[in-house]
This record gives C-alpha cells, structure tokens and sequence, in this order.
C-alpha cells in the first residue's frame, strides 16, 4: 500500500524509534515534510530533546525549529504511526554477530 499521499497530507505519521547519533537528525529530517514520532527507551534523554537539545551534543537548537514532532517514551504512542523507522543500537560481539535485543 502507498502511504505517502497519507503522509504528506499528515493523516498518517512516521515513528523512528531509537533517538541517537542516527535517530535523532533522522527524525528530525523527516519531521520538516511529516507528522514524526521520535520513540526512545531513555525518558531522560525524551526530556532534553523536548527542549529542543540533543543529548548527542551534534545539533544545535536550530534543527529541531520547524520540525512536526513528538518526543516520547511511552510505547503506546507508536501505535499512532504507520511506518517505523529502527535505529537502535546493534553492537556486534568478537565474531560481528549483533545483538538484537534492543
Ligand atoms: N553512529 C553511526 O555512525 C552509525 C553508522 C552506521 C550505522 N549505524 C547504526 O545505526 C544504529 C543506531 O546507532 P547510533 O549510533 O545512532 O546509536 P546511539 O547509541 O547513538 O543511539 C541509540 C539510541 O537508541 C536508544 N535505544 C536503545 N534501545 C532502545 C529500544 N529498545 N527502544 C528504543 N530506543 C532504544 C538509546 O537510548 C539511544 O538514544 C545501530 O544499528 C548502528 O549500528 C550507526
């Protein structure tokens, strides 16, 4: 199915769960076109990134201006979107298998 005539005219939204080094200005990017919601397992970095500053310290307050976006760290909130962005950590062992557990 298309979504994207949904999620221009934002009757559909996009979560990206996982707010890091990858997450964060992903999401950002999104939210300058879509209706975004930014997931993360961490309720404190939620909370300075509601604020407008990144817990990575790469982006300034700028790049959060503009932006459709709703930081959260409840889980229910994901059901609100249609398409799931991942960008969780998958650290790799001595062998380069990943952990999936996040
Ligand atoms: N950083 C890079 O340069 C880079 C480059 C290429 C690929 N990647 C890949 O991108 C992915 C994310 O890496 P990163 O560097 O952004 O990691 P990061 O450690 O900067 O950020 C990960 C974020 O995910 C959150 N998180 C952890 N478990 C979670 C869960 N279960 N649900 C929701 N949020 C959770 C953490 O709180 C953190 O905010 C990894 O798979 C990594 O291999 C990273």
């Amino acid at each position: 199915m298309n979504i994207y005539p949904q999620l221009q005219d934002k009757s559909k939204k996009i979560s990206v769960v996982g707010l890091g080094y990858v997450g964060l200005p992903l999401a950002l990017a999104f939210a300058r076109r879509f209706s975004v919601i930014g997931f993360d397992i961490n309720a404190q970095r939620i909370e300075m990134m509601r604020m407008g500053e990144d817990p990575s310290r790469e982006l300034t307050a700028d790049a959060f201006t503009g932006c459709d976006i709703q930081f959260t760290a409840n889980p229910d909130d994901l059901r609100q979107a249609h398409f799931h962005i991942v960008a969780v950590p998958t650290p790799v062992d001595k062998h380069k298998v990943p952990d999936l557990r996040p």
